[in-house]
């Protein structure tokens, strides 16, 4: 059985203490989760550790990183590597975030090496896929998130594949209010299972969980979750106010 995921992605926001009370707040008042039910909250990495001692003991509620180094170690000013991730208690990290790929330049290359850091570290790998707006008012979004996929995690072997989480993300419905409907995250997260199924055979596709990302909310979540395929979320806005992650983490506990 397939886990749910409800995956917190602050981007470049909160001070430390701002950071401090809103975990505070969401372990206050969080359900109670399972292990086939998780939650991971993805700091900038100057809260790690700080947030690493504030999570630990609590059972399936986990820290995140939002990028780690295609690099092992060494003479990369600025770069923080996946060992020290790990060590920091992180168990888990974004990689291939749009907003990565489209300020930051990291290609399919790169992103396959970062995948394989995280993974020869003991890091859960949430791998980021989706489409800009003008790949979708084409209709061509499947082959667009079909060869992301490929290029980036299909190095992996089945075994490897087991640490890997997909979150789709259409870069038009990304911290835009526009959300994809239901049918359409349905529809791409079918296709991304069968484009799994298709390299690593049916029992890795069942297995592999895949999140839906993009203006994400108390309002739209229980919908989007109740879809087959949709195993829950990436959050970036709506993960930053305590009252609605924990509406967003009750809808996941609940689909
Ligand atoms: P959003 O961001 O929920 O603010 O749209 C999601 C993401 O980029 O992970």
């Amino acid at each position: 059985m397939r886990k749910k995921i409800v995956a917190a992605n602050w981007k470049m926001n909160l001070t430390l203490s701002e950071g401090s009370f809103l975990v505070n707040e969401i372990l206050a008042a969080a359900p109670a989760v399972t292990a086939s039910r998780q939650v991971v909250i993805a700091t900038p990495f100057v809260h790690l550790t700080q947030t690493a001692a504030q999570l630990e003991g609590i059972g399936h509620i986990h820290v995140g990183a939002q990028n780690c180094s295609s690099e092992k170690a060494g003479a990369y000013t600025g770069e923080v590597s996946a060992a020290m991730l790990n060590d920091a208690g992180v168990q888990y990290v974004i990689i291939g975030h749009s907003e990565r790929r489209g300020y930051f330049n990291e290609d399919s290359a790169m992103l396959a090496k970062k995948a394989n850091q995280g993974l020869e570290n003991g890091l859960q790998v949430i791998f980021c896929c989706g489409e800009p707006l003008e790949i979708r008012d084409a209709g061509t979004q499947n082959d667009y998130v079909g060869q992301q996929i490929k290029e980036g995690i299909f190095h992996l072997t089945a075994e490897q594949l087991k640490n890997v989480v997909i979150a789709y993300e259409p870069i038009w419905a990304i911290g835009t209010g526009r959300t994809a409907t239901s049918a359409q995250a349905q529809e791409i997260h079918a296709y991304i299972r069968n484009v799994i199924a298709a390299q690593y055979g049916n029992d890795a596709a069942a297995g592999i969980s895949i999140l839906y990302g993009g203006s994400c909310n108390p309002t739209n979540a229980a919908e989007l979750f109740a879809c087959p395929d949709v195993d829950g979320g990436l959050i970036g806005g709506a993960s930053l106010k305590a009252d609605q992650f924990l509406a967003i983490i009750s809808a996941m506990i609940n689909s």
